[in-house]
């Protein structure tokens, strides 16, 4: 199934959108970065379909399709209660859907992996408060991120090889955080320890990152950051960011998402869903 068949099964404002969606990915040369082995068809990385999650008979997702290509940068806007934190719990199995498909690449069933398995599998999750360890360094928390199951003071004490000190080292550049790598974390502005997390997930070298409102309390500098750094991470992994900030989603989204009461109502370019009719009666016209 392509990206173009697969949009059978939306809305139309869906259908056109999507169709561009292939073109663009296929014409700024994407859709060909898929790492690690997982297998992407048609360079679709993440497939929902047909999703729904219900609380005690309320639907918090319905019937909801939605399909991220490699290396796209995606932004999920909406109301509050639309779903968008409820997609995401979705997609790393914190909550399994009472209906629907989800698939990571061609061969993994989101939905009978465990929240560990999912995380090893090449999905990241940023929540909006950052939980870096206060005590360690800059450098030691990132040292923790690349390592998985041994416990923090056996990792810590383990000699670094040359290779992942130099991978620490790229992150730090890339998180701008060089400068502080020694010091402790609990010391970083609220912005930097945002970056911090960030970088610690880049450790895990995800094909997926999923980023929760990720500007929410940042200075403005720190926002245009956050922007120039997500456009340099798209291409090399596929980002799926919720935020309400539309002068950073306009920065940053070449395609834009909106959900309302947990379906897709539109999705296109910003200034394609910023002209839809209902999306403006419901998020936008507020
Ligand atoms: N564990 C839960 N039990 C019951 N209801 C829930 C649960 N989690 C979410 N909901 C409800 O599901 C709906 C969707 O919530 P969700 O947090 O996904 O919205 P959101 O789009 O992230 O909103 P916001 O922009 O405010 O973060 C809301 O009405 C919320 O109250
Ligand atoms: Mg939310």
């Amino acid at each position: 199934m392509s990206v173009t068949a697969t949009a059978d099964f939306m809305l139309e404002p869906i259908l056109d959108a999507n169709k561009d969606a292939g073109a663009s990915r296929d014409a700024i040369g994407l859709g060909h970065a898929a790492g690690k082995g997982l297998n992407t068809r048609h360079g679709t990385l993440l497939t929902l379909e047909d999703i729904s999650v219900s609380f005690d008979g309320f639907k918090a997702l319905n019937d909801l399709n939605l399909y991220i290509g490699v290396g796209e940068l995606r932004c999920i806007i909406g109301p509050n209660g639309a779903g968008k934190t409820t997609l995401m719990d979705v997609i790393t199995g914190k909550t399994r859907p009472t209906q629907g498909k989800a698939w990571f690449g061609e061969t993994l069933d989101l939905t009978r992996m465990s929240e560990v398995q999912i995380a090893q599998a090449g999905i990241g999750r940023k929540f909006q408060k950052p939980t870096v360890f206060e005590a360690l360094s800059v450098f030691e928390n990132l040292e923790l991120a690349q390592k998985t199951d041994k416990s923090v003071w056996a990792s810590l004490r383990a000699r670094l090889s040359g290779e992942q000190k130099d991978r620490i080292a790229q992150v730090l550049e890339t998180i701008r955080l060089s400068p502080s790598a020694q010091r402790q974390a609990g010391l970083l502005s609220h912005g930097q320890k945002q970056f911090l997390e960030i970088g610690m997930l880049l450790m895990q070298d995800p094909q997926l990152l999923l980023l929760d409102e990720p500007v929410a309390g940042m200075t403005d500098a720190e926002t245009e950051f956050t922007a120039e750094l997500f456009k340099s991470l798209a291409g090399k992994h596929s980002l799926m960011v919720v935020e309400h900030d539309m002068g950073f989603v306009g920065s940053i989204a070449d395609h834009v998402t909106v959900l309302h009461q947990g379906s897709v109502l539109a999705e296109g370019s910003l200034e394609q869903v910023q002209e839809n009719e209902r999306v403006i009666e419901v998020y936008l016209g507020r």
